[in-house]
Parts: structure tokens; C-alpha cells; sequence
């Protein structure tokens, strides 16, 4: 059993110089989306440092299920939600 505030899943993104400039339209898609549903408690995100990864910008993890995904649009980042995210907040 966790905590009250343990959040259950976390959206890592990178936030380092390249992913940076592409990040914005996924993220904010995806908290508008956390929001809608209302998984504030259940969903929580949190910045990473440079992946090594910057040809594939912008990059996202999501823990626990220890998905990353590259080059994430928002199409992306709906895929990523409603096949990972939202099943598993319910
Ligand atoms: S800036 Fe994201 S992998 Fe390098």
C-alpha cells in the first residue's frame, strides 16, 4: 500500500537543450489530458537531464511500466496515454 500522496505513474521528459525546443506541444497535451481525466493524484511529471538520445527529440519514459518513447508528437503522446496511461489509472 503507498502513500496517500504517492503518485502511481510517472511521465519522465527530457528537458535538456534539443528536447526542450520539441517537448512543449506533447506535454502540455498530455497534463491537459491528466487534468480532463482527472488523474492529478495518479499521474505526476518530472524532468530529466539529457538522454543521449537528442537525435530522436524529444524523448519520453513513463514509470513504472519503463516505456520510452522518441520523437513524440502529440499523436504520439495520445497513443501513449490512452494505450499506457489511462488503462492503468483506473
Ligand atoms: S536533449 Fe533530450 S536526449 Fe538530449
Amino acid at each position: 500500500m503507498g502513500k496517500k500522496d504517492e503518485k502511481e505513474q510517472v511521465i519522465f521528459f527530457c528537458d535538456g537543450k534539443k528536447c526542450g525546443k520539441y517537448n512543449k506541444d506533447p506535454k502540455a497535451y498530455l497534463k491537459e489530458q491528466i487534468v480532463d481525466f482527472g488523474l492529478e493524484d495518479k499521474v505526476t511529471f518530472r524532468k530529466m537531464d539529457c538522454q543521449g538520445m537528442c537525435k530522436k527529440a524529444p524523448i519520453f519514459c513513463l514509470e513504472p511500466q519503463d516505456i520510452w518513447k522518441k520523437e513524440v508528437t502529440v499523436k504520439k503522446a495520445k497513443k501513449l496515454f490512452e494505450k499506457h496511461i489511462l488503462p492503468k489509472s483506473k
